[in-house]
C-alpha cells in the first residue's frame, strides 16, 4: 500500500517506508493487519489537499482523501478597542472559531493574570462549549475596569480586546 499526495503526485509512503524528505510522514501498520494508515505529524494548512492510498493489486485500487488542516482561532466580537461609559455595563462575547472539537474550557485574563470572578461582585462568565462561546459580563463598570481582556479557548489560539472606561460626558 502506497500514500500519494495529489497535488505534486509526491509518493509519501511504500509499505512501511517513508519516501519523502519529510519525517513528518510516516505509515503505520501492524504485521497481518490489513489496515495501513498515514500518520502527519504537526500538520500545517498546507498539508490540506487530497491523499490517495493506492494498493498494488492487479488491477491496481485506489482511495482518495480530502484533508483539510484548519487553525484555530478565537474572536471576540466587535472592535479591538472598546469604550465604555463608567456605570455601564462591559459585555463581552468570544468565539472558538473553526476549532474541530469544542473547547474543553474557555478561560478569560486581565492584563496577564486569569480573571478572578471573586474580587469584584457583578462577574458573569456563560461558557457554552457546544456552541464554542463564552461571554464576559461586567456589571456596573469603573475606570478600574479598564484593561486588557484576552479569551483563552483551550482548543485555540487567544483574542484580545482593549477596554477603557471613561468617567463623564468627554
Ligand atoms: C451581550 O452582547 C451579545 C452580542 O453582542 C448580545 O447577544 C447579548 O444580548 C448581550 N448581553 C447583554 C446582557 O447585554
Ligand atoms: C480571588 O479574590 C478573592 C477576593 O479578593 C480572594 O479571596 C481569592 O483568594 C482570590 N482567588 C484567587 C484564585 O486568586
Ligand atoms: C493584550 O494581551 C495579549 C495577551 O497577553 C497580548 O498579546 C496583546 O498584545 C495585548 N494587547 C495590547 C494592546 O496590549
Amino acid at each position: 500500500v502506497s500514500w500519494i499526495r495529489k497535488r505534486d503526485l509526491h509518493i509519501l509512503t511504500v509499505g512501511i517506508l517513508t519516501y519523502t524528505n519529510d519525517q513528518r510522514f510516516q505509515s503505520l501498520h501492524t504485521e497481518g493487519s490489513d489496515e495501513w494508515t498515514l500518520r502527519i505529524s504537526s500538520p500545517q494548512p498546507r498539508d490540506s489537499g487530497t491523499y490517495e492510498c493506492q494498493v498494488s493489486t492487479e488491477p491496481k485500487i485506489s482511495q482518495g482523501f480530502r484533508l483539510n488542516v484548519v487553525v484555530s482561532r478565537a474572536k471576540i466580537l466587535g472592535n479591538s478597542e472598546l469604550f465604555i461609559k463608567s456605570g455601564s455595563d462591559i459585555n463581552l462575547t468570544c468565539l472558538a472559531m473553526q476549532s474541530p472539537i469544542p473547547p474543553s474550557f474557555i478561560y478569560w485574563y486581565k492584563g496577564k493574570r486569569v480573571m478572578n470572578y471573586s474580587q469584584r461582585g457583578g462577574i458573569n462568565v456563560i461558557t457554552e462549549r457546544s456552541t464554542r462561546t463564552s461571554k464576559l459580563l461586567i456589571a456596573k463598570a469603573t475606570p478600574a475596569d479598564s484593561g486588557n481582556y484576552t479569551c483563552s479557548p483551550s482548543s485555540s489560539d487567544s483574542a484580545s480586546v482593549v477596554v477603557h472606561v471613561i468617567n463623564g460626558e468627554h
